[in-house]
Parts: C-alpha cells; sequence; structure tokens
C-alpha cells in the first residue's frame, strides 16, 4: 500500500457513511497496514526536501512539528505526520476532530485525561489522567473530538520518532485548548494567522483608554468567526469592566 492508494482507500470508507465507531475500527487497521511500509514515506519527503515550492505549501499551524501529507479537498479528512525530537512533548490537548494516532517510526508515550467539571466556568477545568502507556511502531491509539479526546504526546527516547495521524472532519474550528492539570486551567490556543488577531484584540482589552475601547467596538462591527467575535467580546468587557484579560499564550511546544 502506498500513500494513495491508503488516501483512496480511505475516502471510500467515508464515503460509504459509516458511523463513527467502525470508521475508527475500519480506519485503524488501514493505518497499521500503512505503518509497516517504509517506501511511502521515504518518496514523500524526498520531494518535500527537493522541492522547496511544494515544502513552501506546508500551511503553518498550531503544531510547528506537523508535516500535512494530505488534505482530501472536500474537507472530510487530512493525514499528517508529526515529528518528535528526543525529549519532546507537547502541552495537554483536545481537537476538533476524530482522530487515529499511529506510531511509525520508534516508539512514542501517550497519556489521555479525563475532563471532570462540566465546563461551564470560563478558564477552569480539571483533569484525571486515565491511561499512560507507550505506542510502539504500528501502534495505534483513537481521540475522539473535544473532552473525549484530551491527551498528551511525549518522545521519551533520545531518538527522533515519528507519528502518522489521520484526522476527520472537524467539528469545532479554529483553535484547540491546552490543559494545566496542575492550575486547573484551560486555554484556547490558536494557529499562527489567528494567533495574531487574537493577539491585537487581547492587547487592546488590557489598554484603559477610550482610543482602545472606540477600536474594539469598531472591530465587533465587522463579520467575524465565532471564536474571534469571543475574544472581542471578552476584550470589550475587560475595558468595560476595568479589568486586565490575560495577553500570554504559551508557544505550542
Ligand atoms: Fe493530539
Amino acid at each position: 500500500m502506498n500513500l494513495t492508494e491508503f488516501n483512496s482507500l480511505f475516502h471510500s470508507l467515508l464515503e460509504a457513511e459509516h458511523d463513527t465507531p467502525t470508521i475508527l475500527r475500519e480506519g485503524r487497521l488501514l493505518l497499521t497496514e500503512l505503518l509497516g511500509r517504509r517506501e511511502w514515506f521515504a518518496e514523500h519527503i524526498n520531494r518535500l526536501l527537493t522541492d522547496r515550492a511544494l515544502l513552501a505549501e506546508q500551511k503553518p499551524s498550531l503544531w510547528p512539528n506537523e508535516i500535512t501529507l494530505h488534505r482530501h479537498p472536500d474537507g472530510s479528512f487530512q493525514m499528517l505526520a508529526y515529528i518528535w525530537e528526543p525529549g519532546s512533548m507537547d502541552t495537554i490537548h483536545d481537537h476538533g476532530a476524530w482522530g487515529i494516532i499511529g506510531a511509525y517510526l520508534n516508539k512514542i508515550r501517550e497519556r489521555k485525561y479525563r475532563r471532570l467539571d462540566d465546563g461551564t466556568v470560563e478558564g477552569y477545568a480539571e483533569l484525571e489522567e486515565s491511561a499512560d502507556r507507550i505506542l510502539m511502531p504500528r501502534e495505534i491509539s483513537v481521540v475522539r473530538p473535544l473532552d473525549d479526546g484530551i491527551h498528551q504526546m511525549e518522545n521519551i527516547t533520545d531518538t527522533v520518532a515519528v507519528t502518522i495521524n489521520v484526522y476527520g472532519r472537524t467539528v469545532r474550528k479554529g483553535y484547540s485548548q491546552y490543559f494545566y492539570p496542575e492550575k486547573k486551567a484551560v486555554q484556547r490556543v490558536y494557529p499562527p494567522r489567528t494567533y495574531k488577531e487574537v493577539l491585537l484584540l487581547r492587547s487592546l482589552g488590557t489598554i484603559r483608554e477610550p482610543w482602545a475601547e472606540e477600536i474594539l467596538a469598531n472591530a465587533s462591527r465587522n463579520s467575524m468567526p465565532d471564536y474571534i467575535r469571543r475574544e472581542c467580546d471578552l476584550a470589550l468587557s475587560a475595558v468595560n469592566n476595568g479589568r486586565e484579560a490575560p495577553i500570554r499564550q504559551e508557544p505550542p511546544l
């Protein structure tokens, strides 16, 4: 099996309108098969490293260690490789879609978390670790969207690891959430381009001067995605209440 064959088989699986458990069950079988092959990966990274224009098409994302392998034009799924340098780990996070994650080169540690609170308190989250396992090459883990897929990956070895991740259609667009269990905190995090806009809004929210409020009020009259609207509203209410809105976002890695 090569990447093109996998993508075609995976798309057919999604087209068959199975329920999500069936897609995840069948999908993991397909991915396991692909993870047993090296040729497609070698071919793909060779193309990326010999064609700078192709490499430049890689979209900046929240995850700097992410390589896009395939994005289906109809948005039904995407396939990504994550490159984990020795000792690297990501921040505990959720996903806007279901995902099938396979260890490809080297093993990788995954911790899963259960959310205990109901998510109604802004910025507050209580987590409990529900699993801690090592995925050996060709082993697979599955995540579900939002609170049902909170996890963290870590390369505990001194060799680079690669995982191959397949994600379905997003049910929540525009951002992910980072969790900090020791502080019982959760924060929305945005991909680089969105983050610039969010940072401007959050900064204005800390400036208690009429011009800042005027810019925010102006901005809020534009049409914008709901997650940007929320940031705008938070900044406006921070200005109105004379409170300072948080402006800091942790770097992704
Ligand atoms: Fe993840």
